[in-house]
């Protein structure tokens, strides 16, 4: 029963939250559509927790794609132990770097000014990746070696649901840790209309022709 929910219910709702409430927050409220900045308020921390949160986790979601669209030439690829060793060691680096920036980043929203402009949702968010990159690394240290069994249960399971015809039997055995980082995955898509997350579906192309902004202090705050 907690099984189907996990991998059957939780993700069809989530996948349908992000493609239902999406569309309707982007044409009903399209002005805050957008990660509110905080960087004038704060920008060493800032820094020090969003550049190794974004270089950590962009790789890291483009090696589970390239697992989920490619699993057979990511097998080949895989096939002898120092390969494995090699990406799995490569993949962890950049486990660890989403998880010191999402601590980083966690640890600034708490301090200072910028909890006064924090809300719920900045939180929750919050809280979903630093579970998620403490999940993914445990798995990378204590269940190895993800990158080959995923492709084995993780995979399939994911195209069962995509082809509406979810095998479950692929990731039921998987431990409790697996679990966890699904149902992590699946609330993160959940609250993506929701959260300033949503930002990740806007490029703002044409910021490429737009003059730098540039902020200036009217009154200067002590220590920036
Ligand atoms: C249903 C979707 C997902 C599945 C099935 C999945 C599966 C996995 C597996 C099996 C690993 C272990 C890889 C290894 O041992 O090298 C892993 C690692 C990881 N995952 Fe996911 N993942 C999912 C979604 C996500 C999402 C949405 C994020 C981030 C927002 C994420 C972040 C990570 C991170 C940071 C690691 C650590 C990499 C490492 O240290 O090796 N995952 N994931």
């Amino acid at each position: 029963m907690l099984e189907t929910f996990i991998f059957v219910v939780l993700p069809y709702l989530s996948i349908a939250i992000a493609l239902f409430v999406t569309p309707y927050r982007y044409f009903s409220s399209k002005l805050d559509w957008s990660a509110f900045s905080t960087q004038f308020l704060e920008r060493k921390t800032l820094y020090w927790g969003s550049v190794p949160w974004h270089y950590g986790v962009v790789l890291i979601l483009v090696g589970h794609i390239i697992g989920f669209l490619f699993p057979s030439t990511v097998s080949a690829a895989l096939s002898g132990i120092s390969a494995i060793v090699a990406l799995e060691s490569i993949a962890l680096a950049l486990g660890l770097l989403t998880l010191v920036g999402s601590i980083i980043l966690l640890i600034r929203r708490a301090s200072g000014i910028i909890r006064a402009v924090t809300g719920y949702a900045d939180w929750i968010l919050l809280f979903l990746i630093l579970l998620q990159a403490t999940t993914g690394v445990y798995m990378g240290i204590f269940v190895r070696w993800g990158m080959e069994w995923y492709l084995y249960t993780a995979v399939p399971w994911l195209y069962s649901l995509l082809t509406l015809n979810p095998q479950i039997g692929y990731v039921v055995g998987l431990p409790f840790v697996f679990k966890l980082h699904v149902i992590g995955a699946f609330l993160i898509l959940a609250v993506l209309p929701f959260t300033k997350l949503v930002h990740i579906l806007f490029f703002p192309l044409s910021y490429i022709r737009d003059p730098p902004i540039l902020y200036r202090w009217v009154t200067r705050i002590k220590g920036k």
